[in-house]
């Protein structure tokens, strides 16, 4: 294996509050390592087109406070050709690039993978708010991304019990419902409604409400993943089956947002850390980073993309109790 002199870093897919912290922290280790540092920008479609910043210490001064990411980020469709990931791979040797960083979620992740079959060194650091990267349990900006929406639904909780109403509210996640999941907890909202369970018996939630009111329940708060959608529909049925008035509500992109949490800060500069030492210290090809049973650790990249997770089947039953 050859030396590494030159470390490019970039972010990828939808961004993250915490990309910033992880971007520093990859500058700033590096230059520690005495290595040149190229910052590439909007992801891979910036690779492709050139577009790039040489990076120093400096370069990252005062951003770890700052919600989105200095580099910008993209989705690039010509990436998903094969000409495109050559061009990439080309990109890469052209600009002197040894290793490239790539922060991003899973989308990002088989890019890197792409390129790591093109000769080119890549690691991976996990950065989405939706959590749903398979070989770890934390994703940079998860935690804010939850703060952010629990806060949001502690406020709409107010009002729809001052008013007596039923609320819809809709959660950013394709996919995954874990934001769903865990501002069901912390919220303690009546219905959650997660991609990986959901089959649909919207009956089931009517009953449910009506049930409740029959209790003498003030307000019924129903967390929607943006997975199932269609909350604002979803409210105008509710109402008409129970008589009862119902809003919606899509928290949408302030979710993606804001100031990082102290947990989002300090995890996304040790796996920026980590990114580097596993190239620098540790002379090690083509990894994912990951945090794992409390520990921020590296798993090679080809035996992370293979694996698999979905939203605990405890915590969902739990959610349910609660
Ligand atoms: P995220 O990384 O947040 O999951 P995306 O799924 O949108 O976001 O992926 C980000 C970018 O990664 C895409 O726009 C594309 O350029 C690249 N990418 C996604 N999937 C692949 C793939 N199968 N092969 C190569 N590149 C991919
Ligand atoms: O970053 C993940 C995510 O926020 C998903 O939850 C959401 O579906 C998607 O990105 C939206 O992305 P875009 O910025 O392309 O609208």
């Amino acid at each position: 294996m050859s030396e590494i002199k030159t470390i490019g870093v970039l972010t990828s897919g939808g961004d993250a509050p915490g990309m910033n912290a992880a971007i520093r922290a990859v500058v700033r280790t590096a230059v520690e390592y005495g290595k040149r540092v190229v910052g590439i920008k909007k992801g891979y479609s910036g690779l492709l087109n050139y577009e790039y910043e040489e990076m120093g210490k400096r370069s990252v001064s005062e951003i770890i406070g700052k919600g989105g990411t200095i580099l910008y980020t993209a989705r690039c469709d010509e990436f998903l050709t094969e000409e495109g990931q050559q061009k990439g791979a080309e990109a890469c040797r052209n600009l002197g690039i040894d290793a490239l960083v790539v922060i991003g979620g899973d989308g990002s992740f088989k890019g890197a993978k792409a390129l790591s079959k093109l000769g080119v060194n890549v690691v991976g650091i996990p950065g989405t708010i939706d959590l749903d990267v398979s070989s770890t349990d934390y994703t940079i900006g998860f935690d804010t991304a939850v703060n952010t929406a629990m806060s949001a639904i502690d406020k709409i909780r107010d009002t729809s019990t001052s008013h007596e109403r039923c609320s819809v509210i809709e959660v950013m996640g394709r996919s995954a419902g874990y934001i769903a999941l865990w501002c069901g907890i912390a919220n303690g909202a009546e219905d959650i409604l997660l991609p990986e369970y959901y089959d649909g018996n919207e009956q089931a939630i009517i009953d449910h409400i009506i049930r409740n009111r029959h209790r003498g329940k003030k307000h019924h708060i129903i967390i929607n993943a943006e997975g199932i959608g269609g909350s604002v529909e979803m409210a105008q049925r509710i109402e008409a089956a129970t008589g009862l008035e119902t809003r919606a509500t899509i928290l949408g992109y302030m979710q993606r947002g804001g100031s990082p949490t102290c947990r989002d800060r300090v995890y996304a500069s040790l796996m920026g850390a980590k990114a580097v030492d596993v190239l620098c210290a540790e002379g090690k090809e083509n990894r994912i980073i990951a945090f794992q049973h409390g520990e921020v650790m590296d798993y090679d990249m080809d035996e992370a993309l293979a694996m698999t997770k979905t939203v605990s089947d405890f915590e969902y039953r739990i959610a349910q109790i609660l």
